[in-house]
């Protein structure tokens, strides 16, 4: 599978997930895995960044709140639109474009950093899109990314649960098996019943990698890495939104920095 079909599945999700996502039905990322991103993001006031994959612009307007110049791309029409909307409606000086990870559209040396969030995990040749990215930074600047994390949620996985409900392990399987975009139909957890039997479900491809093809990839692209996270909720998120209690069982998501050296030989 290809960038052009897997664009093709993103825009029939874009509706939907603009809306429900906007409702506040993806908790995960509410309430764990952006905070969790940004606790982890160096400061970037003042500087100029690209979030690759920005979807319909939450988490690019998440940081463009802490004071940086944001260019956001994605390669599904219906999310650019929606994302320059919420920029007309409240402007934050972000620049939308709809394009491709695998062919960035800007020069060398455009931009001090690069966020990824959720969205390396779901296109082809992760080696093309990271080398793009290494491209368009400037020497020294920085990638930060998040990821399923590749241990912990490969193409299968169940939540193994106790006589109370609650969660007490993970059990996952086909972690060798690097899927090239098998696809997944699923709807956030969170949305009610009454609303979900009107919904046609997401249908994300998937391109499964193991971690340490993860690490090779980022690695053959010229960057260093700098830092992992795996987010866990607290006591208190797990007690306010139940549903990421099984976080501190096992890790969902990863969160990987990685810079470009300031002088390459
Ligand atoms: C799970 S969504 C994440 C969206 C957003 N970053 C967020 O966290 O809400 C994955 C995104 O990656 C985008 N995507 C997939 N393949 C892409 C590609 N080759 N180039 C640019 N965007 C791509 C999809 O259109 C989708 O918006």
């Amino acid at each position: 599978m290809d960038s052009r079909d897997v664009a093709v599945h993103w825009e029939g999700n874009a509706e939907t997930w603009t809306r429900t996502t906007r409702a506040g039905h993806d908790v995960y990322r509410d309430a764990l895995n952006t905070p969790a991103f940004l606790a982890m993001l160096p400061p970037v006031e003042g500087l100029k960044g690209l979030d690759v994959g920005c979807g319909e612009g939450a988490n690019t307007r998440s940081i463009a709140g802490r004071g940086a110049r944001m260019t956001g791309i994605d390669i599904a029409p219906t999310f650019i639109r929606h994302a320059r909307e919420a920029e007309d409606e409240a402007p934050l000086g972000i620049d939308y474009r709809e394009a491709d990870a695998l062919a960035l559209p800007f020069a060398d040396a455009s931009f001090d950093f690069v966020t990824a969030f959720m969205s390396l995990m779901d296109m082809p040749e992760q080696d093309r899109a990271l080398t793009e990215m290494f491209r368009v930074l400037r020497p020294g600047g920085f990638l930060q990314f998040s990821i399923l994390h590749p241990c912990f949620v490969p193409p299968k996985r169940r939540n193994v649960r106790g006589e109370d409900g609650e969660v007490r392990a993970v059990e996952v399987a086909d972690y060798f098996k690097e899927v090239d975009g098998q696809v997944e139909t699923w709807m956030f957890s969170d949305v009610p019943d009454e609303e979900r039997e009107r919904l046609d479900p997401f249908s994300v491809p998937r391109f499964h990698r193991t971690l340490s093809n993860w690490v090779a990839m980022i690695c053959a692209a010229g960057f260093l890495i700098q830092r992992f996270g795996e987010p866990r909720a607290s006591d208190e998120t797990a007690r306010k939104h139940p549903l990421v209690a099984d976080t501190q069982v096992a890790p969902i998501f990863l969160h990987i920095r990685a810079g470009k050296p300031a002088a390459t030989v």
